[in-house]
């Protein structure tokens, strides 16, 4: 990434970790093995690795899937009253950990714990016969955590404890390539205190130029700050709810969720309408934007190299920062309460998060509330 914007960015994140990108995605979900079905049918993940009953783990059946660079992991308890369970009573299915990868976990915890990072799991080193991983993780927002993962002595298939999952059900990728962004949802007045988490605990700096300002509808308000890392691989807003007429997107959402957690996943594609195509004839369901969008919306971003029509067909919403274009949709929720959900992004030179597109999003979203009757 080779932009003025990150590079401002290196300059200003103290990024003493470093981190070398997103490891793993973590979910606690009711019925993992329904989950990883939905997301290798629907999202066009790969069988990649289990733990369960068959490898010896009584207590989880964790399904692990990838697409490219993303690894998303499915957890379900075997058995009652599990703190997997308690997670998944309290919140739902949700995005229980954020894993990242680094070359020195025990480093990466220690410096953190030393920074007021609360301890989730002391460093330990996970052994098998394909090598050792080293494991540590730390509290963030809510009940989410972040694992460290350090992986440079392990050549198995995922991690100690899981085998390789051998299945004939491999449906086609439909393009995700790595996770762009993950936005985390925290409560009334909290934004600046997760800010200066990821400032003061991980080095993180915060991305100035972009999505800075109150943004709100007749209705719903929130508002965000963007935490990168030095390198720009990993990126976190955070918002918190503003009073807007109505009740917010992100206070409905810590109200089903109960309390803060992740929002959205955001992962990239080199072709949009290709994948997007691809999802939605799968059965993905995206929000829809009005089609008066697209009237005006070459006036508000100027020329792009995709036909309109396509883009229109698909949903799909456009934006332009000082350095080029995004292209970008959003899933409904993918589980039953209206928590998390998955963001599809094309980047053409453009660093920020489609600022411009929040207005027409935000009425959208009010639609679908509307019909759970939770404006
Ligand atoms: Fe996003």
């Amino acid at each position: 990434m080779e932009t003025k914007e990150i590079k401002k960015i290196f300059a200003a994140a103290e990024d003493f970790l470093p981190i070398n990108g997103t490891d793993f995605i973590e979910l606690y979900v009711g019925n993992a093995k329904q989950a990883a079905h939905y997301y290798k049918t629907a999202f066009g993940f790969q069988s990649l690795a289990h733990s369960g009953l068959e490898t010896g783990n009584q207590n989880y059946d964790s399904y692990v899937l990838v697409q490219d660079k993303i690894r998303l992991v499915l957890t379900s308890p075997l058995k009652a009253g599990t703190p997997v369970g308690k997670h998944i009573d309290q919140h739902g299915d949700g995005v229980k950990a954020i894993a990242l990868w680094v070359d020195d976990a025990t480093y990466s915890y220690q410096e953190t714990v030393k920074r007021g990072a609360k301890s989730y799991l002391k460093p330990e080193t996970r052994k098998d016969k394909h090598g050792e991983v080293v494991v540590a993780a730390i509290h963030t927002y809510g009940e989410t955590i972040h694992y460290f993962i350090e992986r440079k002595n392990y050549q198995g298939v995922f991690l100690p404890g899981y085998e390789r999952w051998e299945t004939s059900y491999q449906p086609a990728p439909t393009g995700l390539k790595y996770v762009d962004h993950m936005v985390g949802n925290v409560g009334w007045g909290e934004m600046n205190q997760w800010v200066d988490f990821y400032a003061r605990v991980m080095g993180f700096a915060q991305l100035i130029s972009f999505d800075d300002k109150d943004i709100s509808t007749d209705y719903t308000a929130l508002m965000s700050k963007v935490m990168s890392n030095g390198n720009g691989r990993i990126k976190f807003p955070i918002n918190e709810p503003a009073e807007g007429k109505k009740k917010s997107q992100i206070e409905e959402y810590l109200d089903f969720y109960g309390g803060p957690g992740v929002q959205h996943i955001a992962v990239a594609t080199d072709n949009i309408i290709e994948t997007v195509t691809a999802m939605q004839s799968r059965g993905v369901e995206f929000l829809n934007v009005p089609s008066s969008y697209y009237d005006t919306v070459l006036d508000r971003v100027g020329s792009i190299d995709e036909d309109l029509e396509p883009l229109k067909q698909l949903g799909i919403l456009i934006d332009r920062d000082d350095e080029g274009y995004l292209l970008q949709i959003f899933t409904k929720p993918v589980e039953s309460r209206p928590t998390v959900f998955f963001e599809i992004i094309q980047r053409k030179g453009a660093q920020s998060f489609g600022k411009g597109n929040f207005k027409a999003l935000f009425e959208a979203i009010e639609r679908e509330q509307e019909l759970r009757g939770t404006l």
